[in-house]
C-alpha cells in the first residue's frame, strides 16, 4: 500500500455522526478512528464537502435511512473533495497526492473517506480533479452534476429549444441551465423574484415561480416552449403541459408524476462528471457557491439549505 506519513492524516480524524436519526440537532462533529484503505480502495484526506438535500432528507427518519441502507450510528454527506492519501492493493490509476472528488454515500462530511476505485455511489466514486478546478468546486459536482446531466439526457436539447426550468438557481439548477445553454437551447428558469439577476448572470430568462406561472410565461413571449425540467415539484411540469409541451418533453428530478420520464443521477452517461468538471476547468461553467462553513457548523449549514431558497451549492471546509 502507498502512504503518506505524516502531516494531514497522522493527527485526530473528524467525521459527522448521528447517534438518532432526525433534524439538523442529530449531527455531531466526533472523533473517529481514521478508515483504512483496502485492496481496490483508496483513502482520500478530504477537504471539502458539498451539501446536497438527500444527505438531510435520508437522514431524517429511520424508514427513509432503510431506504438508502443506512444504520445508525451514520456519517453524513455524500459529495466530497481531496486528495489521496493511502492507495490499497490493486487500486489502479490512483496515487497518493492525486487530487479526485466523488461521492462515498452518507459518510462524505470527514477527515477521511476510503471509496472503491471501481465502485458505485455506496461504496464510494473518486474521478481525478483537473487543474483549474478548485476542490470546493470539486465538491459540488457529483450528485448535482450528474443529476442534470441524466435529466438533460432524457430532454436532448438542441438549439432549436425553448426549456422551461423550474426552480433554475438551486443547487442541481445551475447545472442544468448551463448545460441547458451549452446544448443551444433558450432557457426559462423559475425562481423567487429576488433571484431574477442571478438567474440572468447564469443565461437564464428568470419568470417568478407560484400562482399564474403559467400566463407569466405566456407574457414573456418568447414562441413555443418544447421542453421542461422540474427540479422542485410539480407547478413547472403543470405549466408545461398547459404550455402544449409534450410529456415525453418533460422531466422530473424531485417528484414521480404519472406519465413524465424522472431522471435520477445515478443513470447520468459513465463520462458525465468528467466532462463537467472539463467544463468548469475550461470556464464554460462556474458553480455558484452560496456559503462555506467550517464541520463544526455543519447544523448551520444544513438549516441553511434546508430552506430551500440556496443560490448554487452549500459546502463544508474540513
Ligand atoms: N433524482 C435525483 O437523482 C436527485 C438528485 C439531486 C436532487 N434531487 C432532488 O431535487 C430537488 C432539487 O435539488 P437541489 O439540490 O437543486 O435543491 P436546492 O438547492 O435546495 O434548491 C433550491 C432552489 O429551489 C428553488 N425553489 C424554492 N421554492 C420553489 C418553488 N416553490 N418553486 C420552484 N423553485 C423553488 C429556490 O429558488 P429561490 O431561491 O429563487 O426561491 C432555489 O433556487 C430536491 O428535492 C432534491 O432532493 C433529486
Amino acid at each position: 500500500m502507498q502512504q503518506h506519513n505524516g502531516g494531514p492524516g497522522s493527527g485526530p480524524s473528524r467525521a459527522v455522526r448521528l447517534e438518532s436519526f432526525g433534524g439538523p440537532e442529530v449531527l455531531t462533529v466526533q472523533d473517529v478512528p481514521e478508515p483504512q484503505a483496502g485492496d481496490g480502495q483508496i483513502r482520500v484526506r478530504v477537504t471539502a464537502a458539498g451539501l446536497n438535500p438527500m444527505d438531510w432528507v435520508m437522514t431524517a427518519d429511520a424508514a427513509t435511512a432503510a431506504r438508502f441502507g443506512l444504520s445508525l450510528p451514520a456519517g453524513f454527506g455524500t459529495d466530497y473533495a481531496g486528495v489521496v492519501d493511502q492507495v490499497g492493493a490493486g487500486a489502479n490509476g490512483y496515487t497518493v497526492g492525486d487530487r479526485v472528488f466523488g461521492a462515498a454515500l452518507s459518510r462524505a462530511v470527514a477527515d477521511f473517506v476510503v471509496v472503491d476505485t471501481d465502485g458505485n455511489i455506496a461504496s464510494g466514486v473518486a474521478h481525478h480533479t483537473p487543474d483549474g478546478v478548485d476542490d470546493r468546486t470539486a465538491a459540488t459536482l457529483s450528485i448535482a452534476g450528474s443529476t442534470a446531466a441524466a435529466a438533460l439526457d432524457v430532454l436532448d436539447l438542441g438549439p432549436q429549444d425553448t426549456v422551461l426550468v423550474g426552480g433554475a438557481g438551486g443547487g442541481v439548477g445551475v447545472f442544468a441551465v448551463q448545460l441547458a445553454r451549452i446544448a443551444g437551447a433558450r432557457v426559462i428558469g423559475t425562481g423567487s423574484p429576488s433571484t431574477a439577476e442571478y438567474l440572468r448572470s447564469l443565461g437564464v430568462e428568470p419568470v417568478a415561480y407560484g400562482d399564474g406561472l403559467t400566463t407569466r410565461i405566456r407574457d414573456l413571449d418568447v414562441g413555443p416552449v418544447t421542453a421542461a425540467l422540474d427540479l422542485h415539484g410539480t407547478d413547472t411540469v403543470h405549466a408545461a403541459r398547459e404550455l402544449g409541451v409534450p410529456d415525453s418533453r418533460i422531466c422530473t428530478i424531485a417528484t414521480v408524476i404519472e406519465g413524465i420520464p424522472a431522471a435520477n443521477g445515478a443513470n447520468a452517461a459513465p463520462d458525465a462528471l468528467e466532462h463537467i468538471a472539463r467544463l468548469v476547468a475550461s470556464d464554460r461553467l462556474r458553480v455558484p457557491i452560496a456559503a462555506t462553513f467550517p464541520v463544526e457548523d455543519i447544523r448551520a449549514a444544513v438549516e441553511l439549505q434546508a430552506g430551500r431558497h440556496v443560490r448554487g451549492k452549500v459546502v463544508i471546509v474540513l
